[in-house]
This record gives structure tokens, sequence and C-alpha cells, in this order.
């Protein structure tokens, strides 16, 4: 029997052929390719790719590439090491800009070295190794909570919508938005979900769409520009979307899209949820304008997808990866440690204290 999308690793590390494996996700939903992937090239290249995407997974994906590269350093004194070691990691930071997990996790890996620099090369490749396994795990368990959060807000036959995939496929298991849906679902909740197809990589159709449906779960894709029709006929109750970075005032950017589809909730009285794990909070970052928007090829858009190029030949293309909703215009922040409402400067800060609380326990 074929295996399920869902039976998969989104992104692990197999330490016998010391190798980033991972699910090729711009092939899906029609081949499951797996990737090994073992030279710090073919990784860069994997995430600003996107056969790697979506910021958890892209931080569980750095903290085991950076294990990698650190394991391969043949250095016989600390300054040596982590002379390569910073190399590796700015290489790998300079894959894709938006996401924050990516530095997030680069930055988590740096200070566990720093922190053991008195120890032997061994010693701080093992610890190395320790963490980016702890990454993973940790993942695992703050999708879970926030799911539960989540969850505790909505009631059994309620119809929401999503945008991009902020699923299973963008962590390590659960996804953040769909937390909710998967633990509501294994409860019987019986949920209808729309899905936009989110252009123009269609992450929405290609990928949240396939794993809500293998699922069991009640899914309806729509093109982007349908959600206001769908909330206008009272068929959304709630919009559950993921985050790339969220500003210390709640400003949050995530996939192109994200911030109409918070204007037309607003407008049409719907409550709108940003799932986001503390690793995705920037609390470094003032507002959305301190963001670092990325910017993709103009193919993307005039001509992925089709059978052959559909914009005439050297029109302009404006083509960001990310858009930045408004904190105004967001019901509440789910993190792994409750959920924040605004002000946000305020609440997010509290979350923090209660993340170093349960850190100290
Ligand atoms: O360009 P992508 O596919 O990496 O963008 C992904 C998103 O925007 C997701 O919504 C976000 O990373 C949250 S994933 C839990």
């Amino acid at each position: 029997m074929k295996q399920s999308i869902m039976e998969y690793d989104t992104v692990a590390l197999d330490d016998e052929n010391s190798a980033l494996v991972i699910i090729d996700q711009t092939q899906l939903p029609y081949n499951t390719e797996i990737l090994h992937l073992k030279d710090q090239k073919s990784i860069w290249d994997a995430i600003y790719l996107l056969q790697v995407r979506g910021a958890p997974a892209i931080g569980v994906a750095a903290g085991i590439a950076i294990y990698l590269a650190a394991k391969e350093i043949d250095a016989d004194n600390f300054d040596d090491f982590y002379k390569q070691f910073v190399k590796a990691k700015d290489y790998l930071d300079s894959a894709r800009p938006t996401a924050v997990n990516l530095s997030w996790a680069l930055k988590r890996m740096d200070d566990v070295v720093r922190a053991n620099k008195d120890k032997s090369i061994a010693e701080i490749k093992e610890i190395l190794h320790k963490e980016a396994v702890k990454i993973k795990e940790e993942d695992t368990w703050v999708c879970k909570t926030i799911g539960e959060y989540g969850l505790s807000l909505l009631k059994p036959g309620m119809g929401l919508l999503t945008h991009c995939n902020a699923g299973q496929l963008a962590t390590s298991k659960y996804g953040t938005a769909t937390a909710p849906m998967y633990l509501g679902h294994e409860k019987g909740y019986n949920f209808r979900v729309f899905c936009d197809e989110t252009r123009p990589l269609l992450q929405g159709a290609r990928l949240t769409s396939y794993e809500l449906q293998e699922s069991g779960i009640d899914t309806t894709l729509i093109c982007d520009n349908m959600a206001p029709s769908v909330m206008k006929k009272g068929w959304v109750d709630a919009v559950f979307v993921g985050c790339d970075r969220v500003a210390k005032n709640g400003d949050t950017a995530n996939k192109i899209g994200t911030s109409y589809v918070a204007l037309a909730a607003k407008y049409y009285g719907i409550p709108f949820y940003v799932c986001a794990p503390t690793s995705t909070i920037d609390m470094n970052c003032a507002s959305g304008d301190d963001i670092h928007i990325e910017l993709r090829s103009a193919e993307e858009v005039t001509e992925m997808w089709y059978e052959k190029r559909m914009a005439p030949e050297g029109v302009k293309v404006f083509n960001p990866a990310f858009d930045v909703t408004d904190a105004q215009n967001i019901t509440g922040i789910i993190t792994e440690y409750g959920i924040a409402y605004a002000p946000f400067e305020e609440s997010l800060k509290e979350i923090f204290a209660k993340k170093e609380t349960a850190a100290k326990k």
C-alpha cells in the first residue's frame, strides 16, 4: 500500500550517511522523492529552491545542516574550528532572508559552540549533534501545543480557512496553522477547511490541500481571490495562518497574500489567528517595516507550472514572497506559551517571560 505523505519525516538527520533527509516539496503532490543531501551547496540550494520550506522546517534543516558542516571541520584548536564554523553558518544563513527560524536555529547552534569552547572539538561536535536533534524534537511539541491552544478557540463543525502551507510539511509534525485542524480531527470535530491555492508557488494547492485530504479532513481548494466570497457566504468561522517573522509590535510577515486575507476577515468580522512558535517571533525587530521581504524570480509568476509562458515577453514583474499583516488586523497570535492579544508588545513580552520561567524548571 502507498505510504501516506503524513507518515514521512519532513526533515530528518541520517547519522549513518551524514545526510540531511528531506521530501522534495517542489515535486509534491505527484512524486514523493526523498533527497539525501550531504554537501552544504546542495542544502543551500534546497532551502533556496523551496525543496524544504516553511519557517520551522527551515530552522530544523538549518540545525542539522550546520551540525553536518561542523562534523566535517578538520581543526585541532577551537579558533580554527570556530572560524570554519562561522563561515558555514553565514553561508547557510544567506539562503533565504525572511523566515527568522533560519538564523534563529543557526544562532542557537552558535551559542552552544561558544558556551562549550573549553571542550575538545570532538565533544563540541557531539554537543551540536544533540542540539540539532533537540531543535527537531522541540518543534513537534511546539506545534502540538499551538494546536491545543488553537483548538480551545474552536467548536465542532466550524469552517476554517488557511493560506499557504503552515502544515506538517512546513514543520516536524502537525504544522502550526493546521495543528488545531489535526487535533480537532482526532476528536471528531468535522471541520470544513478552505485552502487558498497561494500563487505563485501553489503551496496551498500542492501541499496543504494534499496533506489535509490525506488525513481525511473535509478540504476545499479555492483560488486566492475567492477567499472573500466564501467568507461572505458565511462558510468561514476563523482563519488560521502561519508566519515567517513576527515583529515585537505584532506585525507579521507570512506568505504573500496573507495580508489581504486578514483584511477580508476583518471586513466580515471573522477572527484571524497567526500561529507562531516563539522561534518565529523576533523581538529585535520593532515593526513590519524592519522585516526583509524576499523578492523572487519573475519566472515563478510568468511561466512556472504552465505548459508555456502565460505573460508577454519582457513584461515587468514584481514577485515578493511574503507580505506583512498589520498587527491591528490580527485577532490573536497563538504560541506554545499561550495566546497573545493586543497590545502585542506587552503580551508577547509576557509570552517570552513564561518561556524563560519554563526553561528554568
Ligand atoms: O516560501 P515558503 O513556502 O517557505 O513560505 C512559507 C510560509 O509562508 C508559511 O506560512 C510559514 O513559513 C509558516 S510555516 C509553519
